[in-house]
Formats: C-alpha cells, structure tokens, sequence
C-alpha cells in the first residue's frame, strides 16, 4: 500500500489571461509528515494550499486525494483543515465556540462538542481559556485557538499559510517548536507555508522549494541546505559563496584561479558551472598556506562567530564564518574540504539533478 496521500501531477493554474501562477507543478506528499511550501512571495504557495483545500481549480492537471481524483470535489468534503494567516478566527464568539464551529456545523451533539473542543485546547494548551473573548487573547494564544479549531475536526490533512508571520521574533520562535511537536504527536500531515527559509530549515520533513510557479528542489532540511541544485535555492537558502567556474573533468574544478579536487561529476569536459561554498566551511589558514589567497575587506563579530569578507586575486568575494579574528586589510589563506564544494550546472532542473546522481550510483555498481 502507498503511503501517499495527496499527489499534484502537472498541474498548472493560470487566472483569466495573466502569466501562469504555478507551471506544471508535480509531487507527492507522503503520510504524517511535515511538509513546508518555501519561496519568496508571489511563487504560487498559498495557490497550491487552495488548491489541495479546493478553493480554487485547476487549469489543467490532476489532483490526487488518497489515490482519487478530486479536481471537482467541493472545499466541505474534503479532508482538509486550513490556518490562515490572520487566523480567520470569528471576532464575536469565545474560544470555545471558536473551536467548536465546524463541529456544530456537522450538528454533533453538545456532550460529544464538549468533549472534542476540550481535547484540542488542552493540544494547544489553552484548557481554561474557554469562555475567554477572541479580543483578550494575546497573538500566540489566538494562533493556538485557529490550530485547535483545525485538528478538532480531525482532517487528514492541516494547511497552515504563514501562520506564524505576524508573531515576533521569540514568540515565533517558541510556536515553530510547538508546532513541529503537536505535529509529531497527532501523526496528522502538516503542509505550511512560509517564506522564511531559516523556518523551513528548522520544522520541516520536507521542504519543496518554489520559484515563480516551479518547484525547483525538494528534500530533506539537509539536502537543500547541503547540495542545492541551482543558484537561486543556494542563494534563498542561506548565506553562501556562489562563483562561477569551470568543471575541468570528474573530480576537478577550477575557480578563483585555482583547480580543486571534488567529489562531483557526471558534466562535460570543460563545461562551465557555478560553485556553492558554505561561509562555515571556510576555514582560516595562513596567506603561504591557503588553498584561496584573499585580502579582508569587512569583519563583524557576531556573537557566536566573526563574519569575515575579503576578495580573491580573481575578484571574487568570499564570505567565511570564524571564530578566528581577522582585520581589513590582512591577507589570509583559506582552506575547505573537497566535499564543501558544490557544484552547480546552469539552469540544471530537479530532474536533471536527479538524472545525474542517478547515474553516479549506476557507475559505483558498473565499477564493482
Ligand atoms: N485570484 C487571483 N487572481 C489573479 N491572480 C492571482 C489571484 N490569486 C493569486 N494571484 C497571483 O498568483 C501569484 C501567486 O500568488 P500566491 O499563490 O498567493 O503566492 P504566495 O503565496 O507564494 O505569495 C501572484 O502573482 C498573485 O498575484
Ligand atoms: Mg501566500
């Protein structure tokens, strides 16, 4: 049996004449895991959220709900609870009655109310809030009253659209932990949007990468952040050197003026490419020693490290996280690991990408 519950197979969404919002779009998403939607705003990832809630429709594609097509199936039968962004949550009535609106819509009984409302407060932990006004909730509190009128109707599915967005910093902080721990212990598929990569990072199974209508990586927290595939998840993702260069053979690359061994391959002879060096895996050496020569040009301390910029002899800019102190204007070498370099082709697609670790793994078995 598949474990897949919701499945998007080229779908595309286009309003009236205007340019395409999502492109083509497909994926799956699996059981009980936590799945965020990341991109900068306007990819299209509150479209994919309407469009599994049935919101909106399709242009063109298809829809898979547990392994049934539900392009037409109306927004009240499916299985799928949605937390807006402002909550959405109703103004006039108390917490409970906040809580219990989809169930007394369903005209369940007012014991069974009860009883189901009380479990999903004390899942937000918001037990004794009951009669409390909407207006005397601060803003978690009133995040924890919309998550709680989702899973009270037990869907299979929560969509969560930038939920968090409009908290500050430490209480947001604090949410995304609550969140990634009520997932896991209601075994519910959680699919949230945000554009903050750092929270994507931090609370997701999976995340799927968007830009302008395509999903341009999916993967673990660490595969994104460890080997993304184009420029724009590397530079979305976090702070990285990117540079371009040339890939000489398997195994060899040239930037900066210099050729380095790697561990990508499977490009052509001479093909030029762009580089990923993580700022952390820069490590600071002597000026005779460094693998890069670079001059500092800036230098922060930031608390738990320094942030150190300098330029190389061929003009790029190199970005390095040390607890090692530098000043403008000092030469310094610097050293990495083969394995901190990522290559990048141009313009290479999740498929491409896919393609070529595929027939790496199909040259270790031909080498045996
Ligand atoms: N009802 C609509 N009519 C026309 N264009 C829309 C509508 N809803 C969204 N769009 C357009 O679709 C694109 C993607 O929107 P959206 O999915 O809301 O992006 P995101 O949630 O990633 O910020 C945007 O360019 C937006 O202007
Ligand atoms: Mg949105």
């Amino acid at each position: 049996m598949t474990n897949t519950i919701i499945q998007f197979n080229n779908v595309t969404k286009q309003y009236d004449n205007d340019p395409v919002v999502l492109d083509n779009v497909s994926f799956e998403i699996e059981r009980g895991k936590f799945y965020t939607l990341l991109g900068p705003s306007g990819c299209g990832k509150t479209t994919i959220l309407r469009l599994i809630a049935g919101f909106t429709e399709a242009s063109s594609g298809e829809i898979y709900f547990d392994n049934k097509k539900i392009n037409n199936i109306p927004a009240n039968k499916r299985q799928v609870n949605t937390v807006f962004q402002d909550y959405a949550l109703f103004p006039h009535l108390n917490v409970f009655e906040n809580v219990a609106f989809g169930l007394r819509i369903k005209k369940m009984k007012n014991t069974e109310v009860e009883a189901k409302v009380k479990e999903a407060l004390s899942f937000v932990n918001l037990l004794g809030y009951e009669q409390r006004e909407i207006k005397e909730m601060s803003g978690g509190q009133r995040q924890r009253v919309a998550i709680a009128r989702a899973i009270v109707n037990e869907p299979e599915v929560i969509l969560l659209d930038e939920p968090l967005s409009a908290l500050d910093l430490k209480l947001r902080y604090q949410m995304q932990g609550e969140l990634r721990d009520l997932q896991r212990r209601l075994g519910i598929t959680f699919i949230f949007v945000t554009h903050d990569q750092e929270e994507a990072l931090a609370m997701s199974d999976e995340i799927f990468v968007l830009n302008k209508g395509k999903i341009q990586q999916s993967g673990t927290p660490i595969d994104i952040y460890d080997e993304p595939i184009n420029r724009f998840v590397a530079d979305f993702i976090g702070e990285s050197n990117i540079v371009k260069g040339t890939m000489i053979e398997d195994f060899l690359v040239e930037f900066g003026g210099k050729r380095f061994e790697c561990v990508d391959q499977g490009m052509n002879p001479n093909e030029p490419i762009e580089i990923v060096i993580r700022p952390e895996d820069l490590e600071i050496t002597s000026f005779d020693s460094g693998m890069l020569k670079i001059e500092v040009t800036s230098q922060l301390f930031r608390g738990v490290h320094y942030e150190i910029t300098g330029v190389d002899h061929d003009g790029n800019e190199w970005l390095v996280h040390s607890t090692k102190k530098a000043e403008v204007g000092d030469k310094i070498g610097l050293h990495f690991s083969p394995e901190a370099i990522h290559v990048m082709r141009f313009n290479e697609t999740e498929e491409d990408f896919d393609r070529r670790l595929e027939s790496y793994a199909e040259g270790e078995a031909d080498g045996k």
